[in-house]
């Protein structure tokens, strides 16, 4: 086994704070409930702060952001808040008008007004043309290797995003592997106990690719996003995309996108309010930087990343209308979780360490579960070569297997300046979330941004 970097210390010991009110329950409380309270409500004075320097008049996304050159940083989420709260139990937050001129940017509406197929990613790259690119391929990495799709609301998936499971299947019988083994096509089909919420490029494959391994999770390999694009076609066409599971097997999905989805969090508690919910959420320059990268892959033509960033980048203004800046500001879309879910049924998992201890971070994730540890450093090598951890016997194969090319791309460089700014930006919202999640991330003090 290739050696493995030395794991960075673990974060300090974590605030205790509770979760704000649950729906319908006054924020008058305990103590630590009025402290989070007070945060969350002084989050919004900072974005209303944002707001109103960046001249937008508004207090929903998508917003411009300013930061002028040399300016002081954002006001911290400790200050007292105003009398503002985003979102409420009982009226979830109006979902965010749709940004400017996404077009420009080679991305889709965020909402499509027809709902797509499972599977389907963000930027409306959905393509009939399969996922192979975002399989863990065997090592090294073989080109092609795609299934034949069994059902036509699974087969249009998009490259980017997922990993069929007609694809695993197609590799289980390249494999020589029997499905029987750990896939068994017995058993019932349930609606998920656990979903991966999100977010995107945050390392949401590595994830499932990895708890898929563990002999009580059936997963979907693709990204149903039923409760953002899909929801019309109702739960039992939900039930029917998922796997079939034995007594005591969990039954899983990811699709990314729902941590951004204002009506994501009331409509999985309408179906299930003691489900388990999973976030991997990563340093948001880097994320910024990785989903630009994806588009870029697709859309060559965009503008530059530095173009995107900014809405006037001679005043210093971000634009955080745009979805691979949005979607990073954790804490604001955290908020509307809490509404409808308790802190504890919320794992956050760290994507960098997930990186650099697989195993570690797979530890939280399966007590988190209530699952034995299963899944171990024994699971994972470090591939030099793609410089990834990668899986030594996957859910569907006993041959070693890496993530394809879609995941772990080379960034393109990105004007340092601009990066800078960007942590500036970002860094209220930052420690608001490691405020909300009792959990210290310590993106500031990483050097680099990849
Ligand atoms: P980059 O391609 O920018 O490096 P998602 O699956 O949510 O789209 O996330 C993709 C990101 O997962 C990749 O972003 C990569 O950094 C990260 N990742 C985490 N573990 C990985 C692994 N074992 N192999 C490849 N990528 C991994």
């Amino acid at each position: 086994m290739a050696p493995w970097p030395a794991p960075p210390p673990p974060p300090p010991p974590p605030p205790s704070l509770a979760a704000p009110p649950p729906p319908g329950v006054s924020a008058k409380g305990p103590p630590a409930r009025k402290l989070l309270f007070m945060c969350t409500l002084s989050l919004s004075v900072t974005y209303l702060c944002y707001s109103l320097l960046g001249g937008s008049g508004s207090l929903q996304f998508p917003l411009a952001l300013q930061e002028p050159p040399g300016a002081a940083e954002p006001p911290p989420p400790s200050l007292p808040p105003p009398p503002v709260r985003l979102g409420a139990p009982s009226q979830p937050p109006a979902p965010p008008p749709p940004p400017p001129d996404n077009a420009s940017r080679g991305e889709p509406p965020e909402t499509p007004r027809q709902p797509a197929a499972p599977g389907a990613d963000g930027w409306g790259l959905a393509s009939g043309s399969g996922g192979s690119r975002d399989a863990w391929l065997r090592t090294p990495m073989t080109p092609g290797e795609m299934g034949t799709a069994q059902s036509a609301l699974l087969e249009r998936e998009a490259p980017e995003s997922s990993t069929t499971d007609e694809e695993l299947a197609g590799r289980r019988a390249a494999n020589g592997s029997s499905s029987a083994v750990s896939t068994p096509d017995y058993g019932e089909k349930k609606l998920p106990q656990a979903l991966i919420i999100g977010v995107k490029k945050g390392g949401t494959r590595a994830l499932l690719e990895a708890i898929r391994v563990h002999p009580d999770v059936r997963a979907v390999g693709v990204e149903p996003h039923f409760f953002d694009r899909n929801y019309e076609k109702g739960l039992e066409w939900y039930r029917n995309v998922m796997p079939k599971t034995l007594d005591g097997q969990l039954t899983m999905e990811k699709t990314p996108s729902y941590f951004v989805t204002n009506e994501a969090p009331k409509r999985i508690h309408s179906m299930a309010k003691d489900i388990k919910l999973i976030v991997v959420v990563r340093n948001p320059v880097t994320r910024a930087i990785s989903d630009y990268t994806q588009t870029l892959s697709k859309k060559p033509e965009i503008p530059t990343f530095e173009v995107l960033a900014f809405k006037n980048r001679t005043l210093g203004l971000i634009d955080a209308s745009w979805s691979a800046i949005r979607i990073g500001i954790y804490a604001l879309h955290l908020e509307n979780w809490l509404q409808y879910f308790p802190l504890s049924q919320i794992l956050f998992v760290s994507g960098e360490r997930l990186i650099v201890d697989p195993a570690g971070e797979m530890a939280k994730v399966q007590d988190f579960l209530g699952l034995k540890r299963v899944v171990t450093e024994k699971h994972f090598y470090f591939n030099k070569t793609k410089g990834f951890p990668c899986l030594k016997k996957p859910e569907d194969s006993s041959a070693p297997r890496c993530l394809g090319k879609s995941k772990g791309r080379t960034h393109p460089r990105i004007d340092p300046d601009v990066i800078h700014r960007l942590r500036k930006f970002y860094k209220p919202f930052n420690m608001m979330f490691y405020q909300m999640t009792g959990q210290d991330f310590q993106w500031e003090q990483e050097e680099g941004d990849k």
